[in-house]
């Protein structure tokens, strides 16, 4: 019964240029609809759009800094063949180079497809042997058996990062080359056999039955919108074609959305007392000998049946039942019957679909996919290491063998790094040794990013300006070469005091303008504080802690006078007083008397704001300084213990992007704060700024909010993180406001940190926090996360979706299906760098993680922000995302359906390696080992 006669791959070509796109982006990133479709080897930095899908290709230079662009040769180009195929990227250079794609949201599944022609591009006509890898993982060996065949590779994976590296590994079978490289997002419910560990490989994809095989026949996107590649395939010998013109529908928890156009159509056998018969052949790979495999049987009723008949049948693998039940598939809704885990040590996998006894009708098939699986085990460097020396490759463009991951494999680990790898973590960066190579240019702010590591040495280059004082924030560092530069400055104090404990060997001999004596050369800071005005929040509930009675009678005996601010440096040199030490608790500012308040207010005329503490006036000082007064009222529900605390804490700890308070009053029962005033109001409703401004906004507040829980000892938490405490100044410089429940965190006496309380505002309080009633430094980091949402989306808190919803749910859901379009607020009309967007809506993700120990710490945050900045600003510099331009596609792949027309297989048991269909050209494209018709 199996040994019908061996029928052949219908090969049918097609597709003209692979293209891909939607929306003109300027380079390396998503487009809006998450695609990144790149043509290799294609010169300059014009974009183009195809014409058919709509889809824009971009130029490669953005995504790689290695290899080199060639022209396919002029006997392989003709006028059908697609743009993309004109021109390749080689890489005679190196072991490993790689691809990096970057603003993908970690956890997620994506698609990744390569196309490769070689076109004698080099003239040798050596076609290669080469090996690619999808991150640290093998993908799968390319065999490019002819130089006119485009072999096709795709993998669907769960990326574990928000950036993901294709790579071309040389295995002394030729020099890697690459014509063409897309990715496209899945929804993380399709193909559930991919998960964090397991990958599939496309053997073949194909569309059973299209009624006229014209090009439209190879459907991708739009009419597939994951813009997948499906072949037609049709063999008159066997198979009768049956078709609907109505639309068939995937059901809610399709797990895999076979496209209308696909399931529309489909096969039966010729004569009806038969089975569908078709195979595939397994293919070795070097990796696995035995590769397991995946079936995808997609199946959809096409024919309206009358009560009278039906339509039933079994699916079976080399004569067993594969699915184990008789099935009929339902009318115009998608289906599939599939296997969960790989089938694996067949040397044939034969599919016999046959008719039910009782079936009236004969079987029927739609489509089919066969993958194998890949393992996706292996892990790379840890991630924060990984960005931290990309951005440090990247701002010092260094090019020794730096591609790919950083620490694995061991054997093309990068020169100058040394790693540590243990068992069941990732590998770590322990040590960089960057010395006389040239470096120009400032130290990197990412270097205070490499968390493990111990041996840093930047001697003997040209670098400039002064020495981050972040470096001292690094444990595990014991030395720090930076002899032979031209830095300077100051050491800055948190490295002498590593040094002083003996825990840091510093290195800075050869430094000019390196001061070693932080006293003898401070230079002054413009210490004028400008006003600012504070914006009362409404406090949901209100409780207080602290101290407060001590500072209470400090307060009153406090004498009035200006000391005006003796400010500490910014930034620098954290105020280490405990909160209930004698010391701290000198109120370094003004105090006012009510009649002077009055005066400075015009007698309260003016209204800024209003809060839980009172009502916030604009008034002048004597010297026409514009200043803010935050008067308590009496009916007000925050009390004295919170204006105390505001008050103390205000006076101990400066900042740039904290709120300064120049003077308080405390006279008979009024009291009132004097605050800086901030004229640009807050970080709500700013629905006017552009993507960089609010970026800007959101380091500001971040670097304030690290300054509390890492330059303050005890750290302090603020507890009221929100978008309208985030107040801003004439030059929309961002500070924090509302410190009246800011808490002291003091680890040596837990007591005091517990409140039983809750406080904060709703949408925006820690869910850990309000299970524990026990705050943290990570319930700010929360908080701030709401407050980044906030800024990216436009969006409140809490929306109105109709249903109440917080705009964490909303954004996840959206995000998940990768439409980052979908979240961001259109008032900025698409004018941001996507990648700037993705990996800033990736950040506030992340802080708001359910678990406090998932999210990162402010410190992690500012360095995260800060490269969305640097992506923002690098769009700003190349133009502007309109920089692409429009093309018409060329390809056309017509030529080959006369080969198609005329009978002729390929023999699937000849064919080439790889699962090639974008060729054509006058040729008959080879379908890999991939199934056959029997
Ligand atoms: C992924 O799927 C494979 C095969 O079903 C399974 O063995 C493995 O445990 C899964 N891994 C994870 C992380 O769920
Ligand atoms: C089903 O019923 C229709 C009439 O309703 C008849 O024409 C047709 O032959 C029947 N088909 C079968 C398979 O019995
Ligand atoms: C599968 O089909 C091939 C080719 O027709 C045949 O040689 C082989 O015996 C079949 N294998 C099984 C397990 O049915
Ligand atoms: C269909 O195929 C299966 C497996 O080859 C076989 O066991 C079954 O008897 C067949 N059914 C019919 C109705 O031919
Ligand atoms: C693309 O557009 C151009 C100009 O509009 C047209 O001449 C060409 O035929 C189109 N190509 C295809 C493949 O549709
Ligand atoms: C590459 O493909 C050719 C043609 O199919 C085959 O002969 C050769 O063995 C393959 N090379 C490797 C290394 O698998």
């Amino acid at each position: 019964m199996m040994a019908a006669s061996r029928s052949l791959w219908l090969v049918l070509l097609c597709l003209a240029a692979a293209i891909i796109g939607g929306v003109l982006q300027a380079h390396a990133q998503p487009d809006n609809i998450g695609f990144i479709s790149i043509d290799c080897g294609l010169p300059g930095t014009a974009s183009y759009v195809d014409n058919i899908t709509k889809l824009l290709y971009v130029p490669d230079a953005a995504f790689i800094d290695a290899g080199s662009n060639h022209n396919i040769s002029a006997e392989f180009m003709s006028p059908q063949l697609g743009k993309r195929y004109h021109d390749v990227r080689s890489f005679p250079d190196g072991t490993r180079n790689c691809y990096t794609l970057r603003s993908l949201v970690a956890g997620l599944k994506y698609m990744l497809r390569g196309t490769f022609k070689y076109g004698n591009y080099d003239g040798l006509n050596r076609p290669p042997i080469f090996d690619l890898y999808v991150g640290v993982n093998f993908w799968t060996m390319v065999n490019i058996t002819d130089a006119d065949t485009p072999v096709i590779v795709e993998t669907i994976v769960v990326v574990p990062d928000d950036f993901v590296q294709v790579c071309l590994v040389n295995t002394g079978s030729g020099t890697p080359f690459i014509s063409g490289l897309d990715l496209r997002p899945l929804k993380t419910t399709l193909y559930p056999q991919v998960n964090a560990t397991q990958g599939l490989v496309l053997l073949a994809r194909m569309n059973f039955g299209p009624t006229d095989i014209t090009l439209a026949d190879l459907v991708r996107y739009p009419d597939d919108p994951h813009d997948r590649f499906w072949i037609p395939w049709v063999d008159t010998t066997k198979w009768a074609t049956i078709s609907t013109t109505k639309r068939a529908l995937n059901i809610d928890d399709d797990k895999f959305e076979a496209p209308s156009k696909v399931m529309q159509t489909a096969i039966t056998p010729l004569n009806a007392s038969q089975n569908i018969q078709f195979y595939w052949d397994p293919e070795p790979q070097p990796k696995d000998p035995t590769p397991g495999y995946i079936g995808i049987l997609h199946f959809c009723e096409v024919e309206q049946l009358s009560s009278n008949e039906t339509r039933q049948f079994y699916v079976n693998l080399n004569g067993g039942l594969w699915y184990p039940k008789a099935y009929s598939p339902p009318y115009l809704q998608t289906d599939a019957t599939y296997n969960s885990n790989a089938a694996r040590g067949f040397t044939h996998y034969n599919i016999t679909i046959n008719a039910t006894a009782t079936s009236t009708l004969p079987p029927l098939i739609n489509a089919v996919e066969v993958f194998s699986v890949i393992s996706t085990t292996e892990v790379g460097t840890d991630s924060q290491d990984v960005s931290a020396i990309m951005a440090i490759k990247a701002k010092y463009k260094v090019q020794k063998n730096w591609m790919g991951d950083p620490c694995v494999p061991k054997t093309l680990a990068w020169d100058g790094l040394t790693c540590s790898y243990a068992v069941s973590s990732p590998a770590r960066i322990t040590g960089v040794n960057m010395s006389f190579i040239g470096l120009n240019g400032d130290i990197s702010s990412s270097f205070a990013n490499l968390k493990a590591i111990q041996y840093l040495d930047l001697s003997h280059n040209n670098l400039s300006g002064s020495i981050p004082d972040s470096l001292s924030q690094l444990s595990s560092l014991t030395v720090l070469d930076l002899t032979g530069n031209h830095l300077s400055g100051s050491i800055p104090s948190g490295l002498l005091k590593r040094i002083q404990d003996g825990s840091l060997n510093l290195n800075y001999g050869n430094n000019p303008d390196l001061c070693a004596n932080a006293d003898s050369c401070q230079t002054s800071k413009g210490e004028s504080k400008l006003a600012m005005y504070i914006a009362i929040p409404v406090v949901l509930i209100v409780v207080i802690v602290s101290a407060a009675a001590l500072i209470y009678c400090i307060l009153e005996r406090q004498k009035r006078g200006p000391t005006n601010n003796a400010v500490k440096p910014q930034n620098e040199t954290p105020v280490s007083h405990v909160p209930n030490s004698d010391a701290s608790l000198r109120l370094e500012n003004r105090r006012f008397t009510y009649k002077e308040l009055e005066t400075i207010t015009d007698k309260f005329q003016r209204v800024l704001g209003r809060g839980g503490f009172g009502y916030v006036y604009d008034g002048f000082l004597e010297d026409g300084t514009q200043v803010a007064v935050k008067l308590r009222s009496d009916s007000s529900n925050q009390g004295i213990k919170e204006f105390l605390a505001e008050a103390q804490i205000l006076t101990r700890i400066h900042h740039k992007n904290l709120v300064s308070m120049i003077g308080y009053c405390k006279d008979g029962e009024y009291m009132a704060l004097v605050y800086e005033y901030m004229p640009e109001g807050n970080a709500r409703n700013r629905g006017l700024l552009s993507w960089r401004q609010r970026l800007k906004i959101a380091v500001e507040s971040a670097q304030g909010l690290e300054y509390l829980h890492k330059g303050c000892n005890p750290p302090l938490i603020h507890r009221d993180v929100k978008a309208t405490n985030i107040l801003l100044n004439a030059k929309l410089e961002a500070k924090i406001a509302d410190f009246g429940l800011t808490k002291a965190f003091n680890r040596e006496n837990d007591n005091h940190i517990s409140s039983n309380t809750l406080v904060g505002t709703l949408g925006y309080v820690d869910p850990e926090y309000q299970a524990t009633m026990q705050p943290t430094v990570k319930s700010d980091v929360y908080s701030f996360g709401v407050v980044l949402l906030e800024l990216i989306t436009g969006r409140s808190a809490i929306l109105r979706d109709p249903e109440t919803t917080s705009i964490i749910q909303w954004a996840r859901q959206r995000l998940a299906r990768g439409n980052i379009e979908d979240v961001v607020d259109p008032r900025m009309h698409g004018a941001h760098d996507v990648n700037s967007v993705w990996k800033a809506a990736d950040i506030a993700l992340k802080c708001t993680a359910h678990a406090s120990a998932q999210r990162p710490t402010m410190t992690d945050v500012v360095a995260q922000l800060q490269e969305c900045l640097e992506l923002e600003d690098a769009r700003a510099e190349n133009g502007d995302v309109n920089s692409g331009f429009y093309t018409s596609s060329t390809s056309d792949p017509y030529s080959s359906y006369n080969t198609h027309a005329d009978g002729q297989f390929t023999d699937v048991s000849q064919s080439s390696t790889a699962f090639e269909v974008e060729h054509n050209f006058g040729r008959v494209p080879t379908m890999a080992t991939g199934p056959a018709a029997r």
